[in-house]
């Protein structure tokens, strides 16, 4: 066994193609993982047209795989916490570099977490990334409770579908902005009020918000803090979308938050799957495609209107 394979994408002809690598080997603190299920991310959608260049560079030095940034597979060597054959969920940081969507890859042992039987590989890649984004905001940045409300930009996005789930877990009032085609489907998720993009503003001048979570970074700080009561929080997922909002921040009775770069660890990787076996995160797949359809994957990532992640299955291997 000494071969694998994996998805090198083309930032020149913006396509992906199936190639044949060397399996890594695991350094210091690393397992070597089979990867059963991958997800597609927006970075690499992005990454696949061109973008991020510095960062491919950096990650080209490590093998021809610049994508993929979760996982459900098997472990594939003993560790610490995880035994070989187990069935594992993981994640890797963005400066570690995305490395996932190949057959096998070595992931630090501590972003890794053995998973119960009763989690699917294709459930258990879905609630990765996502929702542990979801947790971080509404377990870690702010919390909510009974008779709060929140409002969720993107909400039938990857983001946003698990923190309807979240924020409506907690008691809160959710009220979700999607395109029109999700309406009913983010109604199913938890929402009490809906509101398609497409057909009117963001914000209403009644509103009044504890939590305003914008999960695609369409709005700003400025646009949000009329809307956020006293001590309201406005998250977004992208600083560099709103760089004033940073400065107005500081000087607002109301706060606010941007995620810089998610990382995970073991502890918060069994959050995640104790909240979906409690019954409190339920995975969004909105669609999975065979790693030898992987453009197909990252073109359905960029469609409009889809309902939460878009997976990849990588092993068996593709015909
Ligand atoms: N900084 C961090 O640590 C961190 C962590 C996780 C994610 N992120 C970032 O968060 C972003 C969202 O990720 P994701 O996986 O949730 O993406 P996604 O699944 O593509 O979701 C984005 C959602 O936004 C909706 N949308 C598009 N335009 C909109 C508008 N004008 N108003 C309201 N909703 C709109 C889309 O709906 P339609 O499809 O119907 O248009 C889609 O459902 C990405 O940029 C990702 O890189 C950052």
């Amino acid at each position: 066994m000494s071969g694998m394979w994996a998805l090198a994408v083309d930032p020149g002809r913006g396509r992906c193609e199936v190639v044949t690598a060397p399996i890594p080997r695991p350094g210091r603190g690393q397992i070597l993982v089979r990867v059963h299920v991958s997800a597609v991310n927006e970075m690499d959608v992005q990454v696949r047209a061109g973008g991020w260049k510095p960062q491919v560079k950096a990650f080209r030095r490590a093998g021809p795989v610049l994508t993929g940034f979760e996982f459900a597979g098997v472990a594939c060597g003993d560790g610490v916490r995880i035994r070989a054959g187990q069935r594992i969920i993981g994640y890797t940081h963005v400066l570690k570099g995305p490395r996932l969507h190949a057959e096998y890859a070595c992931v630090d042992e501590a972003d890794l977490l053995a998973i119960p039987d009763n989690l699917s590989d294709e459930n258990a890649a879905a609630l990765v990334a996502m929702g542990l984004t979801a947790i971080e905001i509404l377990e870690h940045l702010r919390p909510l409770s009974r008779g709060r409300s929140c409002l969720v930009i993107g909400a039938a996005g990857g983001v946003g579908a698990y923190a309807v789930q979240l924020a409506a877990g907690q008691g809160a009032e959710v009220t979700a902005i999607c395109s029109s085609r999700n309406t009913d489907w983010v109604l199913g998720l938890g929402a009490r009020h809906v509101r398609a993009y497409e057909t009117g503003p963001r914000f209403r001048p009644d509103d009044r918000f504890d939590l305003v979570i914008d999960g695609p970074a369409r709005s700003s700080f400025a646009e949000a803090a009329p809307h956020l009561r006293r001590g309201g929080t406005y998250i977004s997922t992208n600083p560099l979308a709103d760089p004033w909002g940073f400065v107005r921040a500081l000087a607002s009775t109301r706060r606010a938050g941007w995620l810089m770069m998610l990382s995970t660890d073991a502890a918060r990787l069994a959050r995640l799957v104790a909240l979906h076996q409690a019954g409190g995160l339920f995975p969004v797949i909105d669609s999975v495609h065979h790693l030898a359809d992987a453009d197909t994957a990252f073109d359905r990532f960029a469609a409009r209107a889809k309902q939460g992640r878009v997976l990849l299955r990588i092993t068996p291997a593709p015909t």
